[in-house]
């Protein structure tokens, strides 16, 4: 199902592009389930203030928390404050704060009690009146996905969803979303019965990136790189999310649930959708998600996933001078868990363009060094018309979109060593945005709060998109499932012994980032 946000023959994203004009919100006021969580602390709260601080949100803009937590608006607002001073991206000013402030509400419930929703429907009525929201609010869950219906259900039967009176409502749906196809399927039917399509927005935070975003702007603002994005030229593609950090205090979201299910299934394969995907008509999120639905529809996992896959858990060790815990000792973890702390996976697009061409995905906790990147590796040329010992130290071609950190793109290429003799080397070409460009970026979750409010859809996931990340996804994890546990890998390190036997099988190696 697409989206059918604003009209078909505009496109917002290009045209704001062009005419470089700031994109503010109009009058509107947001509700955060959840608030209280390390999500809404580290990552929305600060954001809801840089977009103040930018002057992107609107005059009476108005932030409801609610949660079990028996705040008063002034201690509430000094949670705020504390988690802005500690995350936001742009400067404290106070009178930007003051502004803020007046705006910002505490709702005292849980997600079972009418009469705590009852209160806060009252409570944005009275906004509405008084700082002029106009009935127009975005609803964030940032709560597991078990309590989606219940939320949802409430905000239905307190009215809030009601538009009636003229205002937008949508709401805004944290990952993950489901833990396999059919619960996904589940979910929307959930949602989507409370809250048309259009309403819905599903968080990918990976797309807001702006290195993500250049993935289109590379690929179809240039004749350089996409002729040969296809099977003629590319060996394979690696996706790589490597992370340094270890999982202590996230053992509630995490054991269980595990590293394909935490970032392949979203993350991952949005990736592999942008970099697969043919051209879009626009960049109308309607276009946008055909295109990627139509990637998702053709790529499938490769088996034997014995020998496709890998899986590791990561043990003691070095991460650089610190010496860490292994994932069985970390605080919440059972030391009997399963749950994968890495996970590489094979996959392959039946399509024109990408048959034969395998997109190996990977990801770990405790990894050597925190990197994402998407790495193209060419094929060699077909006839190479060198001497023995003159391309002894040339490796295939390779395009690299490093999507962070150090966000830019690489290109390694073969060039001759200078001197008397014919040698070729492999060179680098480095493009870097920090170096490109004095702009700084703005985070994911800016981006994406104000898409929300502005109903630009194109970074969201639509529930088709969701559902098929899962319909690829569940014959791995249900292989995983019946196969024991996984392996070990010593925190610091690459991963798994697995992960490099999945490749060197196919006489490939990954590239060490
Ligand atoms: C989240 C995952 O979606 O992304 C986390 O749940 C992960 O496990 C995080 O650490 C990484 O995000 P970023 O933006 O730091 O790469």
């Amino acid at each position: 199902m697409t989206n059918d946000h604003a009209d078909q023959w505009t496109n917002p994203l290009r045209d704001r592009l062009d005419k470089r004009l700031p994109r503010i919100a109009g009058p509107s006021g947001l509700v955060i389930f959840g608030v209280t969580g390390d999500l809404a602390r580290k990552k929305l709260l600060p954001a809801v203030y840089d977009l103040a601080n930018r002057g992107l949100l609107p005059a009476g803009f108005s932030l409801i928390g609610y949660g079990r937590r028996d705040w008063s608006k002034e201690e509430f607002e000094g949670q705020v404050a504390a988690a802005v001073k500690e995350r936001a991206r742009t400067p404290w000013r106070e009178a930007v704060w003051k502004r803020l402030a007046e705006g910002i509400f505490f709702v005292t419930g849980d997600f079972t009690t009418d009469s705590a929703f009852d209160e806060l429907a009252a409570k944005t009525r009275e906004i509405d009146e008084e700082r002029g929201t106009a009935g127009n609010w975005a609803y964030y869950l940032s709560v597991p996905p078990d309590h989606f219906p219940q939320v949802c259900h409430q905000l239905e039967r307190s009215g809030m969803a009601d538009t009636s009176d003229g205002g937008w409502r949508r709401v805004v749906i944290e990952k993950p979303f489901g833990h396999d196809e059919e619960s996904a399927r589940e979910l929307n039917k959930i949602v989507n019965d409370v809250f048309p399509e259009s309403s819905v927005f599903r968080i990918d935070h990976y797309l807001g990136k702006e290195t993500v975003q250049n993935i289109l702007a590379m690929r179809f603002a240039n004749q350089l790189f996409d002729p040969l994005f296809n099977s003629h030229y590319v060996d394979h593609v690696q996706i790589t999310m490597a992370e340094d950090i270890g999982l202590g205090g996230r053992a509630g979201y995490y054991d269980g649930i595990g590293a394909a299910r935490d970032v392949i299934q979203n993350h991952l394969l949005q990736l592999l959708a942008l970099i697969a995907m043919e051209e879009p008509v626009t960049f109308h999120p309607a276009e946008l998600q055909v295109e990627k639905i139509k990637v998702l529809r053709a790529t499938r996992p490769v088996g034997p996933f014995a020998q496709t896959t890998a899986r590791g858990q990561y043990t003691s060790g070095w991460q650089g001078s610190e010496e860490v815990k292994g994932l069985r000792q970390e605080d919440g973890f059972d030391p009997e868990s399963t749950t994968e702390t890495y996970a590489a996976a094979t996959f392959e697009i039946n399509s024109r363009r990408w048959a034969g061409v395998p997109f190996y995905l990977r990801t770990g906790k405790r990894l050597g060094r925190r990197v994402t990147e998407i790495a193209l590796v060419f094929k060699q040329a077909p006839h190479l018309p060198f001497g023995p010992g003159q391309i002894n130290s040339l490796s295939n071609n390779m395009l690299v979109i490093r999507v962070q950190p150090d966000e830019g793109v690489l290109v390694r290429f073969g060039s001759k060593v200078p001197g008397s003799t014919m040698e070729v080397r492999d060179v680098n070409m480095d493009f870097s945005y920090s170096e490109a460009f004095t702009e700084e970026s703005p985070e994911a979750y800016e981006r994406l709060i104000l898409d929300a409010l502005l109903d630009e859809a194109s970074l969201f996931p639509t529930n088709e998109e969701v559902e098929l990340s899962w319909k690829i996804l569940d014959p791995i994890l249900e292989y995983w499932a019946e196969s024991g546990r996984p392996e070990d890998y010593p925190a610091g390190t690459w991963g798994p012994q697995g992960a490099d036997e999945m490749m060197r099988r196919n006489g490939r190696e990954w590239r060490r980032p």
